[in-house]
């Protein structure tokens, strides 16, 4: 069997007896004025970090929701989006998306501003997205795409790219590995699909998203997630897992490499007002101003006395410059 089969049988236990923390460790969903989440949403909250970023939500947006699980962040999205058929949720797991309608029901009974054509579930698969090409705003996805093997990953990845328009926005939440899993975690199947075993590192997640064509990505949060312990796991040392949550940008990528945020500021030093880098940043002396990892690193070269960098806080918001 395939751990794609083992993945699909394993949510299909999931959806027939949810238990709290049974995939991710079970972390308190976002909360919203009027907005009631069901109790059987939130045991069954099987994601590590969160993919609801209201700033990417403004403007009437279409999402596609791979992995729908208990329904609980596709109906977080339909309170922004409160449009029919805004928020279109996949799974092809048929345990899943029945337990998520039931769930959307009972979120109708105690959510008076939600009308359960909002949100549409769907029969699909992360490898066949069912959407047009260049036809939705947002794609989310939590705590599935570590599960995927590289090449699998790739090919999702490049789902996800067809399918959104351009400036379209993928948010994601993952676990990420402080190094390399080991080869015999990351053969076990079972601890795969529990989103154990298939994290990548930072940087490796990064690069996919990159060599997809996403031209600019942001690391919104990233916190302590899982110690792998060597008992356990039979490792030598203990193995931290993180989640990370970013946004992903289809847009293109500059010539001189994609834009990655992470949190990092640049400030000018010196005894002028201001600094002109002739590379288009203008930085005010005194005022921190966000940049991405590459023109961090180019502004430490090239005025490496007058421009103070901050370290990455992994909590980047939008604003300064690529
Ligand atoms: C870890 S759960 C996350 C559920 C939900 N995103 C959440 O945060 O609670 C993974 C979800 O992906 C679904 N899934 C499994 N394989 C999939 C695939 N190949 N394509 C899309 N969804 C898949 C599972 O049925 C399950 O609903």
């Amino acid at each position: 069997m395939s751990y794609l089969q083992t993945t699909a049988e394993f949510y299909t236990e999931a959806a027939k007896s949810p238990q709290v923390g049974l995939c991710c460790i079970s972390t308190p969903p976002m909360q919203f004025p009027d907005l009631k989440i069901p109790e059987i949403m939130q045991q069954m909250n099987y994601g590590c970090g969160t993919t609801i970023q209201p700033t990417e939500l403004r403007g009437n947006p279409t999402v596609l929701y791979i992995g729908v699980g208990g329904g609980l962040e596709a109906l977080q999205f339909a309170y922004f989006t409160r449009r029919q058929g805004s928020v279109i949720a996949i799974d092809p797991v048929v345990a899943m998306r029945e337990v998520a309608q039931q769930n959307l029901e009972l979120a109708t009974q105690e959510n008076p501003w939600f009308d359960r054509e909002f949100v549409k579930i769907l029969a699909g698969d992360a490898f066949a997205l069912p959407v047009a090409d260049a036809s939705v705003d947002i794609v989310a996805q939590n705590c599935l795409f570590n599960i995927f093997e590289s090449q699998d990953l790739q090919i999702a990845l490049k789902e996800v790219y067809r399918v959104l328009k351009p400036r379209g926005r993928l948010l994601m939440s993952d676990p990420i590995a402080a190094r390399p899993i080991s080869a015999h975690l990351q053969a076990d199947e079972r601890l795969r699909a529990m989103c154990l075993s298939g994290a990548m590192t930072y940087d490796e997640y990064i690069q996919h998203l990159i060599d997809t064509g996403f031209g600019q990505v942001e690391v919104r949060a990233r916190r302590p997630y899982r110690l792998l312990d060597t008992h356990s796991f039979a490792l030598d040392t203990p193995l931290m897992l993180e989640s990370l949550d970013t946004v992903a940008f289809k847009v293109p990528i500059p010539n001189d490499g994609a834009c990655v945020f992470t949190g990092k500021t640049a400030i000018y030093n010196g005894s002028e007002s201001q600094l002109d880098d002739r590379a288009g940043h203008i930085l005010q002396r005194g005022n921190p101003t966000s940049v991405c990892d590459k023109t961090a690193a180019k502004l430490a070269t090239k005025f490496p006395h007058e421009v103070v960098i901050t370290d990455s806080t992994w909590h980047y918001n939008g604003g300064g410059c690529c």
